[in-house]
């Protein structure tokens, strides 16, 4: 190997990422005799959007409603994603997402029960039955820990605080990858047989997230940059929820089981809007639909002091909150505000990711030896994804992921890596070490400022345009960059790594949301506000010689025509 690699790694699966998705194609591939290595980008089990989610898991379990099924849990799911989803991959979440969270309990997670053998499932958005298995409002968190002891368990390999850069191919498959070592700088390869990319969503890319620091879009840059085909990558679903105030909890995630356990939403006159623009579901209809609403209350002058909208819980039991909330009446309680007394102040905060890497039913890419899972993959969820279904997802898709990478990997050996893309990859990382220019966090403030204001929650021909204008002036003034080489745990050269991912990814969703002239879902243009029936097509993205290519495509249906 080259002397720029500092270190090699090899083994038959590589899994990205190392949240509930990764963990849990980490175990199936190892069930299927793979070596798997995860390599997390920050601490397994503790960084990425799992450990963070709150609200719960889409089973329809019928427990609590005898009436649900898993036909209405499809039914639900592709109402809310406004027919833009993949409906075979909704078959397989429904199906198997029963079964993967009974799996989920033999990993040790334990879920609130109503009855010993029958899990307590509550209300979320866009569902027409109590669906959502939880534990409390920390149900990922109780996930996770459980996947983290069965990866250890299993005796499978961890690489934590390194983030892979690139990945490497061979005959037009993935053979392997690059990754730079956080905590020393190093430039490590790794060669595999097969690549799951499981790295989330790319929330960072807006300035008000309910994400943490690590989702910057790197597995939809790595996806790309490969040859791989994405899809929808102009839905981008704001929670409806996030924190307002003080600022440094801006956007912080605030459940949705809030309403799911009769939370309430008033604007500053007292008035209880959501009747107004849903007068069934109210505070429960789907979250495109709660979204927009908040944001118009706020922005026709009808606000809070801090510029979001009342959620009130104070009629709720104390009890209910204490047991069920207890993580939001903490979460408050930190700042000077009791829920069980006075209401909360809420606005929206970019959550999820519908779009990402197209995949097929087994999880594969468009590219050979190339597989996708939780929400780096798209498709599932069309324009809107329904609250508790991407942990479901995570599961199901995760353990397809995993086993799919397996069995191809015992079908072939190690591919030669090409050297001349080594050291291509070596200097395009370590060029910002001799760049001169401004530190990397000034332009990615600019870009999570300029997605927020131009291609947030309204967009339009002239927003989005200004918005690729700015997006074009930030990529050549990274080329200035300049950060200092040699540091322990160099934040500055992995922020400019990230900058070019984040860069990327905003392309792929202003250039989608431009073509897409039609509002759907999470996508509202104010020049297009009506969702149009010719638009029932997803947005493919791929990479070309001239550039970033886009194509229309039509929806996988199985059951439901639009
Ligand atoms: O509101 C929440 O608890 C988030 C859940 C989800 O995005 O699925």
């Amino acid at each position: 190997m080259p002397e720029l690699v500092d270190d090699v790694y090899q083994c038959d699966v590589l899994v990205v990422g190392g949240g509930g998705a990764g963990a849990r194609a980490a175990i199936e591939a190892r069930r299927h005799g793979a070596d798997v290595l995860v390599v997390v980008k920050g601490l397994f089990g503790r960084s990425g959007c799992t450990v963070m989610a709150e609200g719960g898991y889409n089973a329809a379990f019928s427990f609590v409603d005898p009436s649900d099924s898993r036909e209405h849990h499809f039914e639900d799911t592709i109402i809310g994603g406004r027919w833009l989803n993949n409906q075979k991959l909704v078959e397989i979440l429904v199906e198997h997402a029963p079964e993967r969270l009974i799996e989920l309990e033999r990993f040790g997670a334990v879920f609130d029960r109503v009855e010993p053998e029958k899990y307590d499932q509550r209300y979320f958005g866009g569902q027409r039955f109590r669906r959502t298995v939880h534990r409390g409002d920390r149900t990922g968190h109780e996930m996770m820990s459980a996947l983290k002891e069965e990866v250890y368990r299993l005796g499978i390999d961890v690489l934590e605080e390194v983030a892979i850069t690139r990945l490497l191919l061979a005959d037009g498959a993935v053979a392997g990858a690059t990754g730079l070592d956080l905590i020393h700088g190093r430039f490590l390869l790794f060669r595999a047989k097969a690549v799951v990319l499981a790295t989330g969503g790319a929330g960072r890319v807006y300035a008000i997230t309910t994400n943490p620091f690590q989702k910057t879009g790197d597995g939809y840059a790595l996806a790309y940059n490969a040859g791989a085909e994405l899809i929808d990558m102009e839905m981008v679903q704001f929670h409806p929820t996030g924190m307002v105030y003080p600022p440094s909890a801006s956007g912080l995630l605030v459940t949705e089981a809030v309403r799911g356990e009769g939370g309430k939403l008033y604007n500053a006159l007292g008035e209880r809007f959501m009747l107004r623009y849903d007068q069934e579901r109210a505070e429960l209809s789907t979250r495109d639909v709660v979204t927009k609403a908040i944001y118009r209350e706020i922005a026709e002058g009808r606000g809070t002091e801090h510029g979001g909208v009342y959620l009130d819980v104070t009629h709720v039991p104390d009890e209910v909150i204490e047991q069920k909330l207890g993580t939001m009446l903490s979460q408050y309680l930190d700042v000077g505000v009791d829920i069980r007394r006075e209401p909360m102040q809420v606005s929206p905060s970019a959550h999820h990711f519908m779009g990402g890497v197209r995949i097929d039913p087994e999880c594969r890419s468009s590219v050979p030896n190339l597989f996708a899972c939780g929400e780096c993959a798209g498709g599932v969820h069309g324009a809107n994804r329904l609250g508790g279904n991407s942990l479901a997802e995570t599961q199901v898709f995760g353990a397809i992921a995993g086993r799919s990478a397996a069995l191809t990997a015992s079908k072939r050996s190690h591919a030669r890596i090409d050297t001349a893309a080594l050291e291509e990859e070596h200097r395009r990382i370590y060029r910002f070490e001799s760049g001169k220019g401004e530190l990397p966090y000034t332009l990615r403030a600019e870009l999570q400022r300029v997605m927020w204001e131009k291609v947030g929650i309204i967009r339009s021909r002239q927003s989005l345009e200004e918005a690729l204008r700015k997006i074009s002036e930030l990529r050549q003034r990274v080329e200035q960059v300049g950060v200092e080489s040699g540091l322990r745990y160099n934040l500055q050269l992995l922020t400019a790594v990230e900058l070019e991912n984040m860069l990327l990814v905003a392309e792929m969703i202003a250039r989608s949301a431009l073509l897409r002239t039609e509002s759907r879902g999470a996508h509202y243009r104010s020049d297009y506000p009506e969702e149009d029936p010719r638009w029932v097509k997803n947005i493919v993205v791929s990479r070309a010689d001239g550039g970033m290519l886009l194509r229309t495509a039509d929806p996988v249906i199985t059951k439901m025509p639009p």
